[in-house]
């Protein structure tokens, strides 16, 4: 894949964490296309980091639009970005969405904190469609939140502001109960999808109507971690996951071929078989049924409960 040669052509401050970068072709050209809810995979050091682009009306202008919130005890990629200066140059792999709104059907957005910037082209799409939406924006104070003003003066009535530390704060049940037939999109750190999706399917919203997408640069990791083994059952190879390092990482490096994307337990595409043992569930890809069953998992985070799991691999 060609990545895309980008200039940072602005920079604007939205919070004291939080900055807009506004993008540029560095040669000057059009940029691709891109479709609401997408993202864009940028290269920092020691990796890549996915930034959802940001529009406020459809084809609004061709340069690209990310936010990003400083996190000092993360892994490196946000201190990276706000690091840059106007003029910097940086690749970033062309825009990929594996968040699109269904069209046509009426949609609740819901947000936490930084996972506010995909459901900004979202509502924007809805909005210029005539399609009925509300987006909820929740964040632990109003002065941590950006983006508030121009979503207030672009989407007026449909969006709900909840601050933890006022009587706005989000109310999931409220939300949740008011769903009705409409599609649920939620972008935000784990706890809150968890939260959100476990009362959506409490509540017996099918899960075609939930929509979700991890914004959460903390790691899956969770301390007291241990290792474990993971058996492949065609080959009965055993291969032994320590702390720290995904099943995905260690049998990658044994040569083994997967498939997978995101990398951070969103997008389901690694999710594989159980044979037997136990998982322990990171992602936020399977409902509370799906894991208690225990009968598949997303390999890129999940770990095991168990000494030992058997993958059909
Ligand atoms: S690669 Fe996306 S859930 Fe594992």
């Amino acid at each position: 894949m060609t990545k895309l040669d980008l200039i940072v052509a602005d920079l604007r401050p939205l919070t004291a964490r939080i900055s807009e970068f506004t993008l540029q072709a560095a040669d000057g050209g059009a940029l691709p296309d891109w479709e609401a809810g997408a993202h864009i995979r940028v290269d920092v050091d020691g990796g890549d980091r996915a930034y959802s682009l940001i529009r406020f009306a459809p084809r609004e202008d061709g340069a690209y639009r990310i936010a990003v919130q400083r996190e000092d005890d993360g892994a490196g990629g946000s201190r990276f970005m706000h690091g840059l200066k106007e003029g910097d140059r940086i690749k970033a792999a062309p825009p990929k969405c594996d968040f699109p709104v269904a069209p046509g059907e009426a949609a609740v957005l819901l947000a936490g904190g930084i996972g506010i910037t995909p459901m900004i082209s979202m509502a924007a799409e809805l909005k210029a469609a005539g399609v009925p939406f509300d987006l909820h924006y929740a964040g632990r104070s109003r002065g941590e939140m950006g983006f508030v003003d121009d979503l207030a003066n672009r989407f007026g009535d449909a969006l709900r502001v909840h601050c933890d530390d006022d009587e706005s704060a989000l109310d999931l049940d409220a939300v949740i109960g008011a769903l009705g037939e409409r599609h649920l999109y939620i972008c935000g750190p784990r706890g809150m999808i968890d939260a959100a999706r476990g009362k959506a399917e409490a509540a017996g919203v099918p899960g075609a109507r939930v929509h979700v997408e991890l914004f959460d640069n903390a790691s899956a990791a969770a301390g007291g971690d241990r290792a474990f083994e993971v058996e492949i059952a065609s080959s009965g190879e055993v291969f032994t996951i320590p702390p720290g390092r995904s099943i995905i990482e260690v049998l990658e490096e044994s040569g083994m071929d997967l498939i997978h994307d995101c990398q951070r337990g969103d997008c389901g595409i690694c999710q594989t078989e159980v044979i037997s043992g136990e998982p322990d569930h990171r992602d936020v890809v399977l409902s509370e049924a799906e894991r208690a069953e225990g009968k598949v998992m997303q390999i890129c985070v999940s770990r095991a409960k168990s000494a030992r799991l058997v993958l059909d691999l």
